[in-house]
Order: C-alpha cells, then sequence, then structure tokens
C-alpha cells in the first residue's frame, strides 16, 4: 500500500518530540482543545451525534471531538497511528472507537451510520481514487447527514517557496507525485529514515465534482486566506495571530472549507 511506511514512522514519531510544531500530546491530555475554529465552526455542535473521523492519524483531534460530546469513530490505514490512537484514548479516558482501514474502501460495517463525516487538514493530496474516498463518505452518511472537509487549499499546494515565489506543484489534476520523504512537517530539524511516497493534487473544482458525483449537495465552500495554523511552515504571523500567503498587496487562500449533505 503506497504511503503506509512513511504514515507508520510518522505516527511512530509524531507528539513524541520536544520540538513538534503540531502535536502536543501532553496539554491535549490536560484538556487543550486541538481543533481549529474553522473546523468548529464548520462541523457545529457536535453533542450526541455520530461523527466519523477520515485519516484520523493517531486520534487527537478524534479524541477532541468525544470530549466536546460525539460518539466518535476515527479511522487510518496505519496501523501504529489506530493502536497510539487506541492507547491516547485510555491515557485521555474519553471513548471512542479506531478502525484501521484505507479510506478509499471503507468497511460495510461504516454504511449509513454517521450524522457527521469529517477529515481536516492534509486528506485528499493522500488519496489516488477521488471518487472511491467521497462515495466512501456518502455511504457513511445517514440521510440528511453532511462530509466536512477542511484541507489545504490547491492554489497553496503548488507553492514550494515564498521567497523567493517557486511554484513546483500542479493546480489539480489528479497525476501520481513521487518523491522520497526523510522529514516530517511537524518536527522541521528531524530527519527520519527514508520513505517512498505518492501525492495526488486536485484541484476545488474536482472535489467540488467528486462531491456531486457521490451524490452529495455541496452547501458550503469557503477558501480561507487568514487562518490560525501554518500547515506547512511557510508562513509569516500577523499581529492579529493569524497566518496569511502574501500575494502583491492581496493574498492567497490557505485552506478551503467544505460542507456538503446526503439528501433525506
Ligand atoms: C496529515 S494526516 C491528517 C491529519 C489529521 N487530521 C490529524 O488529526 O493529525 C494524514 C493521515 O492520513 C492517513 N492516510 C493516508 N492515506 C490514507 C488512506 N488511503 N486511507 C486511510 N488513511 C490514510 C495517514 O495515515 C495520516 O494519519
Amino acid at each position: 500500500m503506497p504511503n503506509r511506511a512513511l504514515w507508520d514512522l510518522r505516527a511512530r514519531v509524531h507528539g513524541t518530540t520536544a520540538d513538534d510544531r503540531f502535536y502536543d500530546v501532553e496539554s491535549f491530555l490536560a484538556g487543550r482543545q486541538t481543533l481549529t475554529s474553522l473546523e468548529r465552526e464548520m462541523v457545529g455542535d457536535v453533542a450526541g451525534k455520530d461523527l466519523l473521523h477520515l485519516q484520523c492519524h493517531f486520534g487527537m483531534d478524534t479524541l477532541n471531538w468525544a470530549r466536546l460530546g460525539a460518539k466518535a469513530t476515527g479511522v487510518d490505514f496505519s496501523p501504529v497511528a489506530v493502536e497510539r490512537a487506541r492507547e491516547l484514548a485510555d491515557r485521555a479516558g474519553l471513548a471512542a472507537t479506531f478502525v484501521e482501514a484505507d479510506t478509499q474502501r471503507l468497511p460495510a460495517h461504516l454504511a449509513d451510520g454517521f450524522d457527521l463525516v469529517v477529515a481536516s487538514h492534509g486528506v485528499l493530496c493522500w488519496i489516488g481514487d477521488l471518487d472511491a474516498w467521497m462515495s466512501g463518505a456518502a455511504m457513511a452518511l445517514r440521510p440528511g447527514g453532511s462530509l466536512v472537509l477542511v484541507d489545504l487549499h490547491p492554489a497553496y499546494q503548488t507553492i514550494a517557496s515564498l521567497d523567493p515565489f517557486v511554484v513546483d506543484w500542479p493546480y489539480g489534476g489528479g497525476e501520481a507525485h513521487r518523491e522520497t520523504i526523510s522529514d516530517t512537517y511537524a518536527s522541521p530539524g528531524l530527519e527520519t529514515e527514508p520513505q517512498e511516497s505518492v501525492q495526488y493534487p486536485y484541484s476545488l473544482g474536482e472535489i467540488v465534482t467528486a462531491a456531486a458525483t457521490a451524490g452529495l449537495t455541496v452547501t458550503s465552500l469557503g477558501e480561507h486566506v487568514a487562518v490560525d495554523l501554518d500547515p506547512r511552515g511557510l508562513l509569516t504571523r500577523g499581529e492579529d495571530g493569524l497566518y496569511r500567503l502574501p500575494f502583491g498587496d492581496s493574498h492567497l487562500p490557505i485552506l478551503y472549507s467544505l460542507r456538503a449533505r446526503l439528501p433525506d
């Protein structure tokens, strides 16, 4: 399975090094809310709802949804991530279910079981079959339920560096791009054992079309130019604490947010 060794390794490392930019496990255990304001706003009140978190990594965000009252299930294809997620749930004293599965082939027992399907921050770039991913999300929803996707904007993904301004990635198309990775976005100084990876660029048009093809009705599509985290370590933080991507006198979007509903 492409990318699995890379994510097994990252699931082992994330949250364990002093310079980790994203996964502070101790403060999470002490009660810190790890979800961004954009995710909270897009997903809304989760109390009592069945929530499926796709590509949950080692479960910190899934467990935050549980902390907010959701009956949460996390899915990830990395057995290391799933094992760590279960351990973290025990340590946090929070109830959640974790399932090891490819999000392009969700198991049938998840069908029709959820009010919300949620995925965020570094999701679709790992997915070769976008239609299969969207059909899986639609299959897991109950009629009237919604998919909420908050992910890196394809315009932002095209940029390799800001100074000098270098673009090295296509705006969509879905073609496989292979590279050997020996670091992680979470700990910029850390060198890791080299792993083969495959990533896929999708345009916003391709993502919205895949949602519609899966039978979902898109109810909102947001493009966000000021966000509260710097997903790839490219951005500088303004005095208001938000990160922006300068583009001449204006700004390019960093994240997009999609909400799409399975009709009744
Ligand atoms: C950048 S992380 C997502 C961030 C996550 N929202 C979090 O809370 O940290 C990407 C995740 O996607 C998972 N993944 C990649 N390809 C997958 C696939 N085909 N099926 C299931 N999980 C996958 C990886 O194991 C990893 O945990």
